[in-house]
């Protein structure tokens, strides 16, 4: 969108789904009828709340494109996700759950774009024996090494989610008992599983502080905290991230318009009260919010290890 000139407005996620939260978006359309453009990204695997964004967008003539990078394979009500937006793109980046490394797929009904898009990427060569251009293109296009490799790589699709899921499964298990929820799973949503991730209940949360790009704690008995957590990970050689760092939050885009669900706010907030009250979700979910290891190649005895790292935590 930045890269078009346009600027984006940015809308809160809810805390049911860790997606794009369909009341702010209502709320921002209100704000700005002449919006035409949703871009909805179903973040660590999980689908977002599909039917309601669509129901808003054509209630509003907008288009979606939809960001399923990181959920291929994931459905929402029995549909997978790419299917969802005008346009959709799924990555192959090197951590996603089929990877080439790098390069992706854009997905559209629309034979006419797909051409288009193609050429673009392309560097817009026409259709012509010699190298002519009439447009501004791009050198975006797949490798054929980068296309073998995800083709080699497609049939084990449904064995990497299950993979993962199983992890998923382990760890959620693995922690009943302890002051922590996984990322969740919305009714009418099969998840790819792609990451595990933790949130820390607010009781149980330790004193952090972050700054633009480091963070302190102090160690409490009984409570806990995402930096000290990824800290006592990183000791056994186990990585893990806080969750992603909304894009409300980062400094190139702090002067951006961001809606939650009561209305306009500016960029980095200040202002979340609790959660259920939060006015602003994203935030909330970056504070007490981490990635586990869930690479599909992880052995069970490695995620019961992580398992007893994380209740260490919080003895
Ligand atoms: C939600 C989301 N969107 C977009 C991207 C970018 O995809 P790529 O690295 O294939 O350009 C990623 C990750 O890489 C992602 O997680």
């Amino acid at each position: 969108m930045a890269y078009e000139g346009g600027e984006a407005i940015f809308i809160d996620t809810e805390l049911d789904s860790w997606n794009m939260s369909p009341e702010a978006l209502e709320k921002a359309f209100a704000l700005y009828p002449d919006v035409r453009l949703i871009v909805l990204a179903h973040l660590y695997g999980t689908p977002g709340k599909c039917d309601e964004i669509r129901a808003i967008a054509d209630r509003h003539g907008a288009l979606i494109v939809e960001d399923a990078a990181e959920s291929f394979g994931a459905s929402y009500k029995g549909v997978q996700t790419g299917m969802f937006g005008d346009y959709s793109i799924i990555s192959f980046n090197g951590n996603k759950i089929i990877t080439g490394s790098s390069g992706g797929m854009f997905l559209t009904d629309s034979r006419e774009d797909a051409h288009r898009v193609r050429k673009w990427s392309t560097q817009s060569r026409e259709n012509a024996a010699w190298y002519q251009h009439e447009e501004l293109g791009y050198n975006y296009r797949m490798s054929n090494i980068i296309a073998g490799v995800v083709r080699g790589q497609l049939p084990y699709l449904e064995d990497h989610i299950a993979q993962k899921k199983a992890i998923y499964e382990q760890y959620r298990e693995g922690f009943r008992g302890l002051p922590v929820r996984m990322n969740p799973i919305p009714a009418d949503t099969e998840p790819n599983y792609w990451l595990s991730c933790l949130l820390v209940d607010e009781s149980a949360m330790c004193r952090q502080v972050r700054g633009d790009s480091n963070a302190i704690y102090v160690t409490e008995p009984g409570k806990s905290c995402p930096t000290e957590i990824l800290g006592a990970l990183m000791a056994f050689n186990a990585e893990g991230r806080p969750v992603w760092k909304p894009m409300h939050m980062q400094p190139i885009y702090r002067n951006h318009l961001f809606i939650t669900t009561q209305g306009i706010a500016r960029g980095r907030t200040n202002a979340y009260i609790d959660e259920g009250t939060a006015v602003d979700n994203g935030k909330w979910l970056f504070k007490h919010g981490l990635c586990l290891p869930s690479d599909n190649k992880m052995t069970a005895a490695q995620v019961a290890l992580v398992i007893e790292i994380v209740k260490r935590c919080f003895r």
